[in-house]
Order: structure tokens, then C-alpha cells, then sequence
């Protein structure tokens, strides 16, 4: 068992946090918001910190999952000085692949490892502790981590050098933007040609069609909800990670520009919070 720290208690992090202390490693959890630490050790077993720099002392790795590039610029900027030798940072925050690289190279320079690691699976993953994590680093330190990794994940897969995580989470959303536009337009169609969506799926959702947004979305968005799951305005941040990336490599993204657009819609619509599947709402609104 190991001395772990967790960064950031979000609807991800709180239950990585947790399955990491159910799994029986020694666990200090730091939030900026400092309620979500008392709630957490309240639930879980493991110590409370009111700065990140007590919490990453002596730990023998730093799991971390913020929000997007300056954040965790920010708080791997304040871990850094107070990690342990060899120790390893795990960023499980959806970043670019330059943001990794650089928080490789500060680390590299204070003789910690460091792991690029973001996640796929949701709210409902992290509290099942069944994530995919795509991993970009040295094949030494993501052997260390796996079995830390694997207290809240069904895959683990490292995908290359620093950074190779970030982009492997980048070709999975641009998967989905188009896989959820693809399918709004199904069940909008399926709806006004007076079909019933549980039905059309039971039919087609074990043939080609089939997608884990058909199995898990297609029934929620026929009945119009969209207050849970991954919010609009990570997507946003995400596909805004993409484009500048698609932009670098010089290549044209026409669908993944277009389905932003549409986020961009459901925003001013007031879905910021709502889940990626209501590219459906801005249809019905049309
Ligand atoms: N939600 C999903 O389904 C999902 C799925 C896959 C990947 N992700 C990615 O995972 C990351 C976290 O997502 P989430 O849904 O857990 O977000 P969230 O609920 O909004 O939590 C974000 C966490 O980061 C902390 N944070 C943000 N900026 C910070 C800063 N500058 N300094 C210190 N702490 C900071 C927040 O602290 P406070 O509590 O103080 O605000 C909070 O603990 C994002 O990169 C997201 O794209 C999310």
C-alpha cells in the first residue's frame, strides 16, 4: 500500500479519491473549496488537508484532476517544491498535450515522474471505479502507477511519451461530438416520424449502429434530460483543445468545428451544465 495525495475534489476526483482509500492506500485529500474535504474524510477513510502543499509531503504519488490547463499549471506549480524525490504526479485533468509536456519538463527538473493521465467514463465510471485512463510518460513510471490507477479504472493504457495521453483523450472526443450529432438527428427524426425511441433501439441497438451513447443516452434524450452526466462546457473546453491541436497539425475538422458551434448554441440556451446528448434540445428548439 501507498502514501497517495489527491488533488481536487470534483465530481470526478471525490470518488477517485475514494476508491484509492477503499483500496487501503494511505490517503490525503486536498480541495480549494475546503467543504468538500470535510465531506469526503466524513465518507472515506484518510486525512484531511487545507493545502496541497501538507497534503503531497511524503506522498509517493500525487493524483491531481482539476479543470482545464492554468489550473493545473497552478496547482502542479505548488506541489512541485514540496513532492519527495521519485515520487509521481498523476494528471487525470483533460489538458492539452503542451500543458503536459511542460508540467513533464517542471517535474523532470525536481526529479519527480510525472504521468499524464485523463480519464473517459464519466461521473458514473469514477464512482464504479470503472474509467479508462489513457496515459502518456516513461514506461518505468506508469508501472509504478497502474496499480495505484487501478483502484478506479476497468483500462489502463499508456499510448506513448508525455502528452500522448492528452491527445489519445482528444481523438475520444472528437469520436463523440460526431457520434452525438449523429444521433440527436436519429432520435429527432425517429420522434417527428412518430416512432417510439426504447423501441428503435431494442431494434437496431445490437447491429452496427450501436454506440455506448445509443445504450446509455438514445432513452434519456427521447424523454428530454439532460441534468447529469458531462457538462456542455467541458466539451467545449475539449473541442477547443482539439481544434487548436487539429490546427497545429494543419489538418481540416469540419464536423468537430460544426458540432462546437452547436454547443455553442446549447450554451446560450442556458445548457451550460447540461449533458453533451442535448445537442438534441437545440434541434427541437429549431
Ligand atoms: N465530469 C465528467 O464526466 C468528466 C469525464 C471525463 C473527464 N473529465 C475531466 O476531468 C476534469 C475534472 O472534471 P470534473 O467533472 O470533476 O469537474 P468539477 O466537478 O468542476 O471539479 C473540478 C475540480 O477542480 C478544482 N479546481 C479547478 N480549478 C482549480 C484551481 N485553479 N485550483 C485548485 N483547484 C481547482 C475544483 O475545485 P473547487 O471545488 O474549489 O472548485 C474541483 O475540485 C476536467 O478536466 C474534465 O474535463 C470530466
Amino acid at each position: 500500500m501507498s502514501k497517495v495525495a489527491f488533488l481536487g475534489l470534483g465530481v470526478m476526483g471525490y470518488p477517485m479519491a475514494g476508491h484509492l482509500a477503499a483500496a487501503g492506500h494511505e490517503v490525503r485529500v486536498w480541495n480549494r473549496t475546503s467543504h468538500k474535504v470535510g465531506q469526503w474524510v466524513g465518507e472515506y477513510t484518510g486525512e484531511a488537508c487545507l493545502q496541497p502543499d501538507t497534503a503531497v509531503k511524503d506522498a509517493d504519488f500525487v493524483m491531481m484532476c482539476v479543470g482545464r490547463d492554468a489550473d493545473v499549471l497552478e496547482v502542479a506549480g505548488v506541489a512541485y517544491p514540496y513532492m519527495k524525490e521519485g515520487a509521481i504526479l498523476v494528471d487525470h485533468t483533460t489538458a492539452s498535450d503542451g500543458c503536459a509536456k511542460q508540467v513533464g519538463e517542471r517535474c523532470a527538473a525536481w526529479g519527480i515522474g510525472f504521468i499524464d493521465a485523463p480519464i473517459s467514463g464519466g461521473e458514473s465510471g469514477a464512482v464504479n471505479g470503472q474509467l479508462t485512463v489513457m496515459c502518456g510518460g516513461d514506461q518505468a513510471h506508469f508501472d509504478k502507477a497502474v496499480p495505484i490507477i487501478d483502484a478506479y479504472a476497468k483500462a489502463v493504457k499508456l499510448m506513448g511519451p508525455v502528452g500522448a495521453g492528452q491527445l489519445t483523450k482528444m481523438v475520444n472526443q472528437i469520436c463523440i461530438a460526431g457520434m452525438l450529432q449523429g444521433l440527436s438527428e436519429a432520435v429527432n427524426f425517429a420522434q417527428a416520424a412518430g416512432l417510439d425511441m426504447d423501441e428503435v433501439v431494442g431494434a437496431i441497438g445490437k447491429g452496427a449502429a450501436q454506440s455506448w451513447q445509443m445504450d446509455n443516452r438514445a432513452s434519456t434524450m427521447a424523454r428530454g434530460e439532460y441534468e447529469f452526466g458531462f457538462a456542455v462546457d467541458w466539451m467545449r473546453k475539449d473541442l477547443g483543445i482539439v481544434l487548436d491541436t487539429a490546427k497545429k497539425l494543419g489538418l481540416d475538422m469540419p464536423v468537430t468545428e460544426l458540432v462546437d458551434w452547436y454547443y455553442a448554441d446549447v450554451q446560450d440556451m442556458g445548457g451550460n451544465r447540461w449533458d453533451t446528448s442535448s445537442l438534441l434540445a437545440r434541434l427541437k428548439r429549431e
